[in-house]
């Protein structure tokens, strides 16, 4: 058995110290986040050459967590126990003992945002818990269902007569919001972003006492919803005459080869005089050149009061997005004094309030009998839908993980994302601009209820000046679907988005029922699953109503497996399994779909798999695995059949692998995905028969397993264009970390994601291997995740370098290295450990916010040790 060693490390750093330059300099040229001209990440947006007295500042570090409890006031720091003077609602003040200045929070541990309290629990046998991961969360877990956040903070004295907002992107779920002992308000949704005017309360040039206390005992879905305050905070400061809260909506007409593009500003005036200004709206284009500029009138706004205006700018042949070119355009909004001159040592006119937006310029259309076009021109829609978690790191994904989703997604050449069943954090949106990704947004309360209908406004405004959104959806699968009520609902829901922006449909997406009920509110029929009814039916009925399929497939299938097993909750990787006759396999759905112009496609469920909804088998199985991808975005095989039917790459897939000790002579199915013609297959040299694709199929042989290679060659015009090879491999020999960007920013948001795979002595991945590996690090940087993909792992995502009681006490400090079978002398402290399944795992990074080189190694038993440095830039 090898142990690794210092020794070992030492060579490994020697090594990458000979690269170290090269890299470093290879990595140079390329654009922080790997995404020309994307942004930091949830930067503030405070400064630019413009000086503006808008500061957006990120509120992410520096925050404390206890867990409270949901049922025992004495274990809640006394909420509701009403022995520290005052009821909680009394006075106006004292709500909470940890919003009280001289309380103390140094067993609470430090966390920074996003964060995800549920992800780090252990996993419990409880059948209650089978939809939510076997998390424990809910009235049976009190203990572990309440979390509470205090964050203590300063803003200078020259805030004073300020404006100023603390901002929500996200907080599962009922988040109790108080500053300086004083109530803000409730939110209970866990998915749509909002926000408090905290002007009255906060205290400039004094301290100031955040507190948040999250209840997440209640689930809103039937999958993994995570707990805490699991998106970023924000905290604006204005002036008092300011740009409202998403206060910007753009919208354009493209008309022949140019674009009216048309701007609705509300401008606020939170003073108590009559304001005078003008609003300037300046275009940039994609390099940052000024392209327009409009300016208004004059405007009175009166006092305490909010006013509209509406401005128009014509562009000349405007760059479009697309998903081939997601062209942005960004749109500067200032409020400008009229007032002109040098007052008090600040020039006029004044910028009292600057805003920026991007957006792109593109049409949509829906159509009854061709389905959906871009740019007047049809596209198919070839989505997935997806739920917001990710391996190690539950529902905190930093915003870089997302672009890492959609990358994934749009490499196999899907073109839209629907956010089931709720509304996703900005960061996603952005990704989804960026990289081209049409987006179906939904809201996850189907009710037109003051709660209902709230949380749909807040969604729609936030969302509606993205141009990835092409359709909104009211909901999903709702019971009241087919029913009068239903058709009443949805029809004040469509209303209200209608209200809020004129520029794209409605949908709801039915399982059932299609022609009753909420059918006839909704702009776009969503169907979900077309073995549920007849969507032929439904079209020569209502052939004027067009159509998109919801959901669809609902394929269940497990990376690397190729035989269901109950005991374990694995499912075989041949496209063939689904948990129920509404669902269907990929090959099926896409079959009917592509023979159904007049529908705008579909979306599969699902893209990734995701904690929670395990199916069919329950326990030991803790994820879903309906994912095309699984948690870590690792491709499962039936990627490769959506990647040959929908991406213009040469594909050429062959599985299963070809390890397969002890069946030597028994039958093995060999299936290929392939865009090509044809393909031949052949076992050690010896064909075993050429054939041609089938259209939207695959292609199978039964083949006598002997140990060697086996090859599938692809022919297009008879031409042999593409080999995959499938070898025996040996056995588990060395570790190997690949990250997926060598190079990140010093911010304390960005990551590096890496897989780490177990090969054999020559170099391949060895498709079986199980080895749990340990993880150490070094340097500005912290390991924030690890995962697998395996939908029956109980390890841990999260390093473990302290424990804490259920109860937010420290019980342990720094993970003992026995805890590491075999790793007792280690010299070097592991601070994550994970198994790879089936060859592979993944490891998260974040980097901090000094720059540097992050080192990580990765170790095994009997395995040679990897290291790899990941460089943490400064921004410029
Ligand atoms: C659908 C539902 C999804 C998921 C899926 C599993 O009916 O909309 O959220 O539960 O079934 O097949």
């Amino acid at each position: 058995m090898k142990h690794w060693s210092r020794r070992d490390l030492l060579k490994f750093s020697a090594k990458l110290g000979v690269l170290a330059p090269a890299a470093a300099h290879a990595f140079a040229s390329e654009s922080v986040h790997g995404f020309p001209g994307a942004p930091s990440f949830a930067q503030s947006a405070k400064g630019g050459n413009n000086p503006s007295p808008r500061e957006r500042i990120l509120f992410d570090s520096d925050w404390r967590f206890h867990f409270g409890h949901a049922s025992d006031p004495s274990k809640d720091f006394n909420f509701g126990g009403g022995d520290y003077g005052f009821g909680v609602f009394a006075k106006t003040g004292y709500i909470c003992l940890p919003a009280f200045p001289n309380f103390d929070d140094s067993a609470w541990q430090p966390v920074d945002l996003p964060h995800d309290f549920v992800v780090a629990l252990p996993f419990v046998n409880a059948p209650e818990l089978n939809d939510w991961s076997y998390k424990p969360v809910g009235r049976n877990f009190p203990e572990t269902s309440i979390g509470w956040y205090r964050r203590v903070f300063e803003i200078p004295q020259s805030d004073a007569g300020r404006r100023i907002s603390l901002e929500f992107d996200g907080v599962f779920r009922d988040a109790m919001v108080v500053l300086n002992g004083i109530y803000l308000g409730r939110n209970l949704s866990g998915y749509a972003p909002f926000r408090f005017d905290v002007t009255d309360f906060i205290h400039p040039g004094e301290k100031n006492i955040l507190v948040v206390r999250v209840d997440a005992t209640e689930h809103e879905g039937w999958f993994y919803e995570g707990g805490g305050i699991y998106r970023h905070v924000w905290l604006t400061k204005t002036n008092p005459l300011h740009i409202a809260h998403e206060g910007v909506y753009v919208t354009s007409q493209i008309t022949g080869n140019s674009a009216d593009v048309s701007i609705v500003t509300e401008i606020s005036n939170e003073s108590e005089t009559e304001q005078f200004c003008r609003i300037t709206q300046t275009i940039l284009d994609a390099t940052g050149k000024v392209i327009a500029t409009v300016v208004s009138d004059p405007l009175s706004i009166s006092a305490w009061a909010t006013q509209k205006i509406s401005q128009t700018i014509r562009l000349d042949n405007p760059s479009l997005w697309s998903l081939e070119n997601p062209n942005l355009y960004r749109l500067v909004t200032k409020i400008e004094s009229t007032t002109s001159g040098i007052i008090g040592g600040i020039l006029f006119p004044a910028v009292l309030d600057k805003c920026e937006t991007l957006f792109g310029i593109r049409s949509i259309h829906f159509d009854a009998d061709h389905g959906f076009s871009l740019n007047g021109e049809r596209v198919e829609i070839k989505g997935m839908c997806n739920h917001q978690d990710h391996a190690g790191v539950g529902s905190a994904l930093p915003d870089r993980l997302q672009y890492f989703r959609i990358a994934k997604l749009k490499e196999m050449g899907v073109n839209a994302y629907r956010t089931s069943h709720n509304p996703p954090t900005p960061a996603l949106l952005d990704a989804c601009d960026r990289l081209g990704m049409l987006v179906m947004d939904e809201t996850r309360m189907f009710s037109s209820s003051p709660e209902g209908l709230s949380q749909l406004e807040r969604m729609v405004r936030r969302d509606r000046n993205h141009p990835c959104i092409f359709l909104w959806s009211v909901g999903n699968e709702e019971p009241l679907q087919g029913t009068p009520t239903g058709e009443r609902i949805a029809a004040t829901m469509v209303n209200l988005v209608h209200k809020l922006d004129s520029s794209r449909p409605v949908t709801l997406a039915m399982n059932n029922h299609w022609s009753q009920g909420a059918s006839a509110a909704v702009d776009i029929q969503g169907c979900n699953y077309f073995h549920n009814s007849d969507m032929d039916k439904f079209h020569s009925d209502f052939p004027r109503k067009p159509i998109i399929g919801s959901e669809e497939a609902s394929a269940i299938c497990t990376r690397g497996i190729y035989a269901n097993d109950p005991t374990r909750g694995y499912m075989s990787a041949y496209d063939t399994n689904t948990p129920g006759s509404y669902a269907s396999t990929a090959e099926d759905w896409w079959n009917f779909f592509a023979a159904r112009s007049f529908a705008a496609g579909a979306f599969v469920w699902t893209g990734f798999d995701y904690r929670g909804e395990p199916s069919p088998y329950k326990w030991p199985c803790i994820s879903s695995h309906f994912g095309v991808m699984d948690t870590c975005g690792f491709p499962k095989d039936t990627y490769f059949y959506y990647q040959a039917q929908w991406s213009d790459k040469t594909v050429l897939h062959l599985f299963p692998h070809w390890n397969w000790q002890g069946r030597e002579g028994q039958p093995i199915s060999a299936w290929v995905y392939s865009n090509c013609e044809e393909v031949e297959l052949f076992l050690n040299g010896k064909s075993l028969g050429r054939k041609s694709m089938p259209p939207r199929g695959h292609l199978e042989w039964q083949v006598n397993y002997a140990p060697g290679a086996l090859l599938a060659r692809g022919y297009k015009n008879g031409k042999a264009v593409a080999e995959e090879l499938r070898e025996t491999t040996g056995s588990p020999a060395q570790i190997k970390l690949v990250p997926d960007r060598a190079s990140i920013a010093a911010d304390a948001q960005d990551v590096s994601v890496i897989t780490v795979s177990v090969l054999d002595s020559q170099n391949r991945v060895v498709p079986v291997a199980n080895n749990e590996i340990g993880f150490a690090i070094d340097g500005p940087g912290r390991i924030i995740g690890v995962g697998n993909g395996d939908p029956a792992s109980h390890e841990s995502d999260k390093p473990h370098l302290q424990l804490y009681d259920l109860h937010g006490a420290l019980i342990y400090k720094s993970r003992s290295p026995e805890a590491i079978s075999g790793l007792s002398n280690a010299p070097i402290q592991i601070v994550a450990t994970r198994k790879v399944f089936n060859g592979l795992s993944q490891l998260i990074v974040q980097s901090q916010n000094s720059a540097g080189e992050i080192r990580i190694s990765a170790h095994a038993d009997g395995l040679s040790s990897a290291s790899i440095t990941i460089y943490s830039n400064s921004r410029e």
